[in-house]
């Protein structure tokens, strides 16, 4: 028997939302009637220009991709108004939050962070070898902003706010998050995960991508995942300091992010009215899906991202929503986390949440 690092047999590999193929099979039903609202994902596919541009860089995939990214951090440099050297591409921003952890962490420090919030704080943290800091949410599910502060001492060398917050999809305001940055030493690298932060409609929130090209101690980490709907080709991005960039990407593996993910990102970025009409119907379905909880009196929270965190009243969510032909994201027996869906999809969903509850 090989020789493993003890300490990893504590973690579990993550564990992504079913595939639609699977349920079908497990639960005998027919994949088209099917509705998969459990990760967050985009209901439609990548843009047409986005389409062409990566058909086009497949060509040419005998070659590696550009490790410096330097279009893709022109055209993001253009599009944020911050200058390209500020700008960090990853495999996705999980490979990001990964990078970062293995960077700042090791034994004897620690890392905080809300829970429940993004996994892969805990994983990168675990993987890193430090200490985990998880502060619950508060009684809004919330980041509880001062009891974070509380769980920081002189062994923390990061902090992670998820804004908005997976699972729970709540917000806080920008102002509150900057001062929060600002109250803590500068030793400690913040992260700001922002992967929702185009979904967000409400008035105190925008991005900390400006702040974040300034400071070393504050890095915004983004993705073409989720409005962009490039999940599957791994593309993200990090706003951060030049000097931080430098040093993070010590500790990252090369050629993480394809050429061909770099040119469908490049041309997303060109996609800007489909992104605002996405933005539009996520909002609307996000409206109704709260309002339809509000009127069954289900314990929900207050979302600004693309999906909607509610305590199910069924004796076995999971299962029940399968059954229904939908595909939820449950945490422990109660909470569920249900993906806003095109309009169609939110109908079946709403069917069923007014069956099952
Ligand atoms: C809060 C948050 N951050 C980051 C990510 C990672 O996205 P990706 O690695 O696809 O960029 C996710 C994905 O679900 C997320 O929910």
């Amino acid at each position: 028997m090989p020789t493993y690092r003890p300490d990893l047999a504590a973690i579990e590999p993550y564990e992504p939302g079913l595939p639609i193929e699977e349920v079908a099979r497990q639960y005998g039903l027919d994949p088209a009637e099917i509705v998969k609202l459990a990760s967050n994902e985009s209901p439609h596919g990548p843009f047409p220009e986005a389409v062409e541009a990566m058909a086009a860089a497949a060509a040419h995939a005998n070659r590696y991709p550009d490790n410096e990214g330097y279009e893709l951090r022109e055209a993001l440099s253009r599009h944020l108004g911050v200058p390209s050297g500020a700008i960090w591409l990853g495999g996705g921003s999980s490979e990001l939050l990964r990078t970062i952890a293995l960077a700042v962490g090791g034994p004897g420090t620690n890392a905080v962070y809300a829970w429940p919030s993004f996994v892969i704080y805990r994983l990168g943290s675990m993987w890193a070898l430090s200490e985990r800091r998880e502060v619950p949410l508060d009684g809004e599910h919330r980041h509880d902003l001062g009891a974070m502060k509380d769980a920081i001492d002189n062994d923390t060398t990061v902090v992670y706010v998820c804004n908005p917050n997976n699972p729970t999809g709540t917000h806080l305001p920008t102002d509150d998050v900057l001062e929060f940055v600002d109250s803590l030493p500068e030793r400690i690298t913040v992260v700001v995960d922002e992967a929702y932060a185009e979904f967000v409609t409400a008035a105190d929130y925008r991005s900390l991508a400006a702040e974040a090209a300034e400071r070393p101690n504050l890095i915004v980490t983004r993705t073409f995942s989720k409005i962009y709907s490039l999940a599957s080709l791994r593309v993200g991005y990090a706003i951060a300091h030049p000097r931080t960039i430098a040093e993070m990407r010590r500790a990252q593996a090369p050629f993480t992010v394809t050429q061909v993910g770099q040119a469908g990102a490049i041309a997303s970025l060109t996609a800007q009215a489909g992104v605002a009409a996405r933005v539009e119907e996520n909002a609307r379905g996000r409206r109704i899906i709260l309002d339809t909880l509000e009127d069954l009196g289900i314990p929900h929270a207050d979302s600004q991202a693309n999906f909607v965190w509610y305590k199910s009243q069924a004796a076995d969510p999971r299962g029940d929503y399968i059954r229904a032909g939908i595909i939820v994201r449950t945490f422990g027996s109660e909470w569920v986390r249900v993906t806003v869906g095109t309009d169609a999809e939110n109908r079946r969903f709403l069917e069923a949440l007014r069956a099952i509850r």
